[in-house]
């Protein structure tokens, strides 16, 4: 499953991976995971991110999911819980230009394959359909207006308890878009054979009603 971000893929896809009992594999969290080591290493300065102390160290970075009492998935940065810290603002803001060094895609699409390798895997990202699993049995590409989804991760942030301003939401979701469709490594793009979802004006209920017709028509093919 690709798409924009903040379209709701990840509620979607965690939903039918329950319904249907498939793993769940959420690879923006990775990328979120990288961000939040160089971050923390001191990688980025502004808008420069040191790439050669980065690709030295991308062999210690080692990224997990563990689950919670109540089934909740959660990730890991070298062993530490860090789900929380990964879906600030800080990290949205520099997650791009770090998602589209090649040599970071590279490790994570090894580790992706990894993880998908007994099937039974739902993945969500940008390139899933176009560049990890290019043979996936069905393929969604999942939109929805941009302000629409600047509303739906602001939402997000307020039940979360931080304190966003909508226009930098927007202006944060129009910037990864950008990045996101303009990088030269596995730019983000709808494969030829995925289903377009636009989920501008559905609930999630029709959502996930019509993402399990897309599934059961698959499985029976
Ligand atoms: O899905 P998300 O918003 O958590 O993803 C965070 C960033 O990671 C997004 O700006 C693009 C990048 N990403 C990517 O380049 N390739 C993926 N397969 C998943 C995410």
């Amino acid at each position: 499953m690709d798409g924009h971000s903040s379209c709701g893929k990840s509620t979607m896809a965690k939903a039918l991976a329950k319904k249907i009992g498939y793993t769940y594999v959420d690879t923006g969290a990775m990328y979120r995971a990288v961000t939040l080591y160089c971050l923390r290493r001191g990688f980025i300065h502004g808008d420069t991110i040191d790439e050669k102390s980065l690709e030295q160290e991308m062999d210690r970075i080692c990224i997990s999911f563990g689950k919670d009492s109540q089934g909740m998935q959660y990730t890991m940065l070298n062993g530490e819980n860090v789900e929380k810290e990964i879906r600030g603002m800080e990290v949205s803001g520099k997650v791009s230009p770090v998602s589209a060094i090649p040599f970071v895609r590279e490790a994570m699409v090894l580790q992706q394959r990894q993880l998908g390798r007994d099937g039974a895997v739902i993945m969500d990202g940008r390139d899933i359909g176009t560049t990890v699993y290019p043979n996936a049995e069905l393929k969604i590409f999942v939109t929805a207006s941009d302000t629409i989804r600047a509303q739906r991760r602001y939402d997000e942030l307020i039940s979360k308890g931080e304190n966003p301003v909508y226009e930098e939401v927007l202006a944060n979701v129009r910037e990864r878009d950008y990045i996101d469709s303009h990088r030269a490594v596995s730019p983000l793009r709808k494969a030829d054979d995925a289903i377009v979802l636009d989920n501008s004006s559905m609930t999630m209920d029709e959502q996930d009603e019509w993402l399990m017709s897309q599934y059961m028509r698959a499985a029976a093919e």
